[in-house]
């Protein structure tokens, strides 16, 4: 447990006191890991599951982190969760393997048997409310007084096409919690998503190492040289000075080139390769459908022509996806009105990166100071329900079966970990402008091992929203 700071906060191991230097302890000191367990995550909304993968009455699915464990549950009334342990004497009712003993989730459906516990068969049905207690005789009456016996409620919540769990009873909703960011995802789509694919994979690093390397495009050049090469200008004019941002600062890609088929090609040509890369996010078919866009009657100017194409091509996805009675907002009215990131994180696990009307999806659960497991979905639009994705496939983190951009990013993130206890190395430097993100969530986290008031926290994770390659932001936390 943290010691007092004397002034009702809690004295932070490693705090970062300098919003461009993150110490590097943070990234695999016990002390610093076990604040995490105690004050962090058990007040955060986490990503349990995906709502496709509970669609009928009865049906359950688990979901752990940081040794705990719940019972996700769709009932007649409803999403509910539970405390996965027997009120007896605790065996988890339902799955109950630790997360580093078996990556997937367990799953079932209990409308027949409701839930039996393995032990000594005390039963419950969906709602939690105790169906059987096993010789009941035995047991002293005070022992077997419904709040005794019935399973205890975890707080849920859904928002994004999936469930959230959170430890803490007393946790503002998950739309309050993340904020606004909530509402622009809502109007992009993301509830109508399902799961193409899902993949997880076991990284020898922190939590934190992990997922920031998805914070900031900085590292595109050397990591992803193929989406560099292709993008030059793009990645170019966003590092070479300060300012693009995000995918409404796509159509730049091509300004300066005179020949405007060859700059659509090329427009093209590069979001094959992140569609390839990623084996999702941009969907093939919306390639596709973006190679289908006429480029006739376009402005002479090279720039307004590329901007009207691009226009052009969310509208013909649009159209087409709706004509083949997939779920489709109107990509380009949404992405003027609500603009988004490429890559949105959402404090403090999870991540969607939206381009058109598919996406990628995120979450990272800690294993340890120095190994998480960090799962990939690729979500796209369906005319009809999909069968659910109900597993990861887990693969070792550098499996050539890893779509390659994945892959690049997890070449460094083992070493990296490495280079966090080299002598001499203290603190991560930071860009001001780029990596501000980093800074910031960091910020935050501190602010909860502090304990500073929820109002202030939920209002600095607010200004997670567009933060992708963002500024370092003034907190007050
Ligand atoms: S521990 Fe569950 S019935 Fe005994
Ligand atoms: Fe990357």
């Amino acid at each position: 447990m943290l010691k007092s700071a004397g002034d009702g906060l809690r004295e932070v191991p490693y705090p970062v006191s300098d919003p461009e230097r993150i110490p590097v302890k943070r990234y695999y000191d016990e002390e610093f890991y076990q604040a995490e367990l105690d004050h962090l995550w058990p007040h955060m909304w986490q990503n349990a599951c995906r709502l496709e993968q509970i669609p009928d009455v009865g049906d359950w699915i688990e979901y752990s982190n940081i040794g705990k464990s719940v019972i996700v549950v769709r009932t007649e009334s409803g999403i509910k969760a539970f405390h996965n342990a027997c009120r007896h004497r605790g065996v988890p009712f339902a799955g109950g393997q630790p997360l580093d003993k078996d990556y997937s989730s367990a799953f079932g459906n209990c409308s027949k048997k409701g839930f039996v516990c393995p032990f000594h068969g005390w039963a419950w049905n969906m709602n939690g409310e105790s169906t059987r207690v096993y010789g009941k005789h035995l047991l002293s009456d005070r022992q077997l007084d419904p709040d005794d016996v019935n399973l205890v409620p975890c707080r849920v919540d859904t928002w994004g096409g999936c469930v959230w769990i959170n430890l803490d009873n007393d946790a503002p909703p998950i739309r309050e919690f993340l904020g606004e960011v909530t509402h622009d995802f809502d109007l992009h789509g993301v509830e109508d998503l399902r799961a193409e694919w899902h993949y997880g994979t076991v990284l020898p690093a922190n939590w934190k190492i992990a997922m920031e390397a998805f914070m900031e495009g900085y590292h595109v050049m050397q990591t992803h040289p193929q989406l560099f090469e292709a993008s030059t200008e793009l990645y170019a004019g966003m590092y070479d000075e300060p300012g693009a941002r995000g995918m409404s600062e796509r159509p730049r890609v091509a300004n300066e080139n005179p020949d405007i088929k060859a700059a659509i090609d090329a427009q093209i040509h590069s979001f094959q390769l992140l569609s390839d890369g990623m084996a999702g996010m941009i969907h093939q078919k919306e390639v596709d459908i973006l190679k289908t866009v006429p480029i006739d009657g376009l402005p002479e100017d090279p720039g307004e022509a590329i901007g009207m194409w691009f226009g052009m091509g969310m509208a013909a996805i649009t159209q087409e996806l709706r004509k083949r009675g997939e779920p489709c907002p109107d990509i380009l009215e949404v992405s003027q009105s609500h603009p988004v990131s490429a890559v949105q994180f959402f404090f403090p696990h999870y991540f969607l990166l939206p381009t058109f009307a598919s996406m990628s999806a995120y979450r990272i659960r800690p294993l340890g100071p120095e190994k998480c497991f960090f799962e990939i979905w690729s979500l796209t639009t369906y005319a009809e329900e999909p069968d659910p994705v109900m597993e990861p496939t887990v693969l070792p983190y550098n499996s050539v079966e890893f779509p390659m951009i994945p892959r690049q990013d997890y070449s460094n993130i083992p070493i990296q970990q490495a280079g966090m206890h080299a002598q001499g190395f203290e603190f991560m430097r930071l860009s001001k402008d780029v990596e501000g993100m980093i800074s910031n969530y960091q910020r935050i986290i501190d602010g909860y091992l502090k304990g500073v008031p929820e109002e202030k926290l939920t209002a600095a994770i607010h200004e997670l929203r567009l933060n992708f390659d963002g500024p370092i932001k003034e907190l007050d936390l």
